[in-house]
């Protein structure tokens, strides 16, 4: 059991207790998503990404790279963001033209979506990486691997001779060669350090009990909500006593709007077997002091809150009332 809860440890915690060590591989990533209506419209979504924290939007007014963070800039200079700006501008029109152009030459029909993603990876203790690959209608097209367009294996002739035309380039390679191998790991590490207090900050889960019928009669399933947390390593399970409920099973940890994590913690048991279980959930915010909810407790729990606090406003109330009358009569006297 303690083997097995070292296992999810493991899994779940990358990195374990120390939550200053630095990460094991960070990535920044720009997607860009094309969608052509017909001959004569399209439109082009770009975002640029810290890992799955979003940092940078594309503004369709001014045509320039939005801002989401005050340290979104990284230790770029705004000349640098200018020289960024336009080609990032000159890129998504020629984009846009050149395969609207070529559309009828190779029978592509309307409507479909083009999308890309582009970046570098860190590793510790390794030279950055790069990607860049560009989908068809949700499916691999094509990536740039060292200095060339290469087609996806399984997408025949097609791919071969979009990947033969972009080839052609030799400046747009260079361009994309010193973005993905020069520009974009130095940016990275530039806004890992911009924007350390946000990204190291820690903020504490909130968690509540819910149930809902099981599929099986007579049976529950208990769910143990965690949400609002960071960073995103998390630790939650149901127990009974001491010990861990090996039909646990885990969401996926989802973001909630604020940047903040979410993760539902489920239990199929026998109603009858409910009491005496609980929800156990361990975070690099809680100091080491888990948050444990006991199933059947946390409604006995608020009512005595309730009455509690009840109790504490009338008597307030009744002192502030017999205060408010000394006084009175002190001032006509
Ligand atoms: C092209 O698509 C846009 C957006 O869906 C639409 O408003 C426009 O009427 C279409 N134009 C033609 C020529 O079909
Ligand atoms: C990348 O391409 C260059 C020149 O085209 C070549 O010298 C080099 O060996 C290639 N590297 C890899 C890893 O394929
Ligand atoms: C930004 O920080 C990175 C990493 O510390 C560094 O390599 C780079 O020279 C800095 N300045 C710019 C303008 O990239």
């Amino acid at each position: 059991m303690l083997f097995l809860q070292f296992l999810l440890l493991a899994v779940l915690l990358p990195g374990g207790d120390n939550a200053d060590a630095a990460p094991e591989h960070v990535s920044f990533h720009v997607i860009q998503t094309a969608s052509f209506a017909n001959q004569s419209w399209a439109q082009c979504h770009g975002s640029g990404w810290l890992d799955e924290l979003q940092t940078h939007g594309w503004d369709h007014e001014s045509n320039t790279i939005s801002f989401l963070h005050t340290w979104s800039k990284g230790n770029f200079s705004n000349k640098e963001f200018l020289y960024l700006n336009v080609l990032f501008r000159a890129y998504s029109i020629g984009l846009i033209q050149d395969i609207q152009a070529r559309a009828s030459q190779y029978s592509v029909e309307y409507p479909f979506e083009v999308q890309m993603n582009a970046g570098c990876e860190l590793h510790s203790g390794e030279s950055p990486k790069s990607f860049f690959q560009v989908a068809f209608e949700g499916a691999d097209l094509l990536s740039f691997q060292n200095t060339t367009w290469v087609p996806s294996p399984d997408c025949g002739s097609w791919a071969q001779s979009v990947c033969d035309l972009l080839n052609q380039y030799e400046g747009i390679k260079e361009t994309v060669h010193t973005l993905l191998r020069s520009t974009c790991p130095r940016f990275l590490l530039g806004l890992l350090d911009s924007g350390k207090m946000y990204l190291h900050r820690q903020v504490r889960p909130e968690a509540w009990l819910s149930s809902r019928p099981s599929l099986g009669s007579g049976r529950l399933l208990l769910v143990c909500h965690v949400s609002g947390f960071y960073p995103k390593p998390v630790w939650a399970t149901w127990m009974r006593n001491e010990e861990e409920q090996l039909g646990t099973e885990y969401s996926d940890i989802l973001p909630n709007a604020d940047g903040t994590w979410y993760l539902q913690v489920t239990l199929d048991v026998a109603s009858e077997e409910a009491a005496s279980l609980s929800c156990r959930v361990r975070h690099s915010s809680l100091g080491g002091q888990d948050i444990i909810l006991y199933w059947g407790h946390h409604f006995s729990m608020n009512w005595i809150a309730l009455v509690v606090v009840v109790v504490i406003l009338v008597i307030l109330i009744v002192l502030v009332l017999r205060f408010k009358k000394h006084c009175s009569y002190q001032d006509i006297l």
